[in-house]
C-alpha cells in the first residue's frame, strides 16, 4: 500500500502548474515542529520498554468496551469477562501494529524523503524521519506489550490475519480515481494522526490495570500528542496544492477514510468474545445490540470532530460532492 510513485509525480507536476497559488498558500501557512526537544523527549531516546509487572486486576477499562455493558457478558462467570478485557487489549494492540506498520510508516517515510509530491518546508521533512523513527517504536513496544500480556494471562489472542480497516483501504485504494490514487493513503494518515483515540487517554488513568500496560500506553500518547501539529499542517499545505478537480474527486472519500479508523472491526470484537467462552449465538446477539446504526455513527462522528475541524479549515468541505458525502455519512452535525 506504499504511495504510488507515479502519483507523487503527477502530483509534483501539478503543484507546479498551480505554483503561483502553491507560493500563496506556502507563505500563509506557518509550521510550528513539537520536535526540537526531540532527543530529550521522545519515547524512543528516553523510556526503555515497560516491564508488565505483577499488579492489576484487569486488562483493559471495562467501561470503555462497549458489550461490557451488555447483560449477556455482564453477567456471565467472571473468567468470562476479564478474558473479554484481555481480548479487547489484544484488538487494540493488534490495531496499533497495523496501523503503524501498514499506514503511517510507508507514508510518513514518503514524506522524509521528498516523494509525497508537496514542496513543504525542510523542518517538516526532517521532523517526518523522527516520526516514523517514534511509530516503529510504538509498534515494537506495543507487539512486546502484546506477546508479555499472553505470557502472563496464558490467554492466547484470537485476531484475524488482518485488521478491517486494511482490507477497507485497499477497497478505496483500488476505487480512487487513477490520476491522484496515492492520495488516498497520505489523507488516512491525516485522519488517523489528527485524531487522539479515547483508549491512548483514558487507559493509563485507570489503575485496575497493570502499570505495564498504563506505562505504555501513555509513553505512545505522549509522542502521539506532537503529531497532530505536523499531520494538520501538513493538511493545510497539501489541501490547498490540489486543484478543484482533484479536491473534488478525493473530498467524498473521507468520510469512508475516517470510518476506517474509527468504525468497530465487528469481526474482531466477535472473535474476541467467542475466544472468551461467550457462546456463539450470545456473541451475534451482543454485537447486534451493541452496535446499532446510529451508536456507530454518533461515536465516530464524536471521535472525528478535531479531524473534520481541520479538513473544515483547510478548505475541503466547500465543495459540495464532499459536503454531502459528510452529510449522508452522518458526520455533520
Ligand atoms: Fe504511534
Ligand atoms: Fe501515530
Amino acid at each position: 500500500m506504499a504511495l504510488q510513485f507515479a502519483a507523487a509525480a503527477n502530483r509534483t507536476v501539478l503543484a507546479r502548474r498551480h505554483q503561483h497559488r502553491l507560493d500563496q498558500t506556502v507563505a500563509e501557512v506557518e509550521y510550528r515542529s513539537r520536535f526540537r526537544n526531540w532527543e530529550w523527549m521522545a519515547t524512543v531516546r528516553n523510556n526503555p520498554t515497560r516491564p508488565l509487572g505483577i499488579d492489576g486486576e484487569l486488562f483493559f477499562t471495562p467501561e470503555l468496551v462497549p458489550a461490557m455493558a451488555h447483560p449477556l457478558p455482564r453477567e456471565s462467570d467472571p473468567e468470562i469477562q476479564k478474558n473479554v478485557l484481555v481480548h479487547r487489549l489484544y484488538e487494540y494492540l493488534k490495531f496499533t501494529i497495523d496501523l503503524e506498520q501498514s499506514a503511517v510508516i510507508p507514508v510518513t517515510g514518503h514524506i522524509s524523503r521528498g516523494m509525497a509530491g508537496l514542496d513543504l518546508p525542510e523542518l517538516m521533512r526532517s521532523d517526518a524521519f523522527k516520526i516514523v523513527t517514534d511509530e516503529a517504536w510504538h509498534a515494537q513496544f506495543t507487539y512486546e506489550l502484546m506477546r508479555d500480556v499472553r505470557d502472563r494471562t496464558r490467554v492466547a489472542p484470537a485476531l484475524p490475519d488482518t485488521p478491517i480497516f486494511t482490507g477497507v483501504l485497499a477497497r478505496i485504494h483500488e476505487e480512487f480515481p487513477s490520476e491522484i490514487r496515492g492520495l488516498d493513503e497520505l489523507l488516512f494518515a491525516i485522519v488517523s494522526e489528527t485524531l487522539i483515540s479515547s483508549t491512548l487517554d483514558d487507559l493509563p488513568q485507570d489503575h485496575r490495570l497493570p502499570e505495564g500496560v498504563r506505562e505504555t500506553i501513555a509513553d505512545h500518547a505522549e509522542d502521539e500528542a506532537k503529531y497532530h501539529a505536523f499531520f494538520s499542517t501538513l493538511l493545510r499545505f497539501l489541501w490547498p496544492s490540489m486543484t478543484p478537480r482533484e479536491q473534488e474527486l478525493a473530498g467524498p472519500y473521507l468520510p469512508r477514510l475516517i470510518f476506517a479508523f474509527l468504525e468497530p472491526d465487528y469481526p474482531s470484537v466477535a472473535l474476541g468474545m467467542a475466544a472468551s467462552g461467550l457462546p456463539s449465538e450470545q456473541v451475534e446477539q451482543v454485537n447486534n445490540d451493541v452496535y446499532t446504526h446510529e451508536r456507530v455513527i454518533e461515536d465516530v462522528r464524536r471521535g472525528a470532530a478535531p479531524t473534520l475541524q481541520y479538513f473544515i479549515e483547510a478548505g475541503a468541505l466547500e465543495h459540495g460532492a464532499t459536503r454531502e458525502a459528510f452529510a449522508e455519512a452522518g458526520l455533520l452535525a
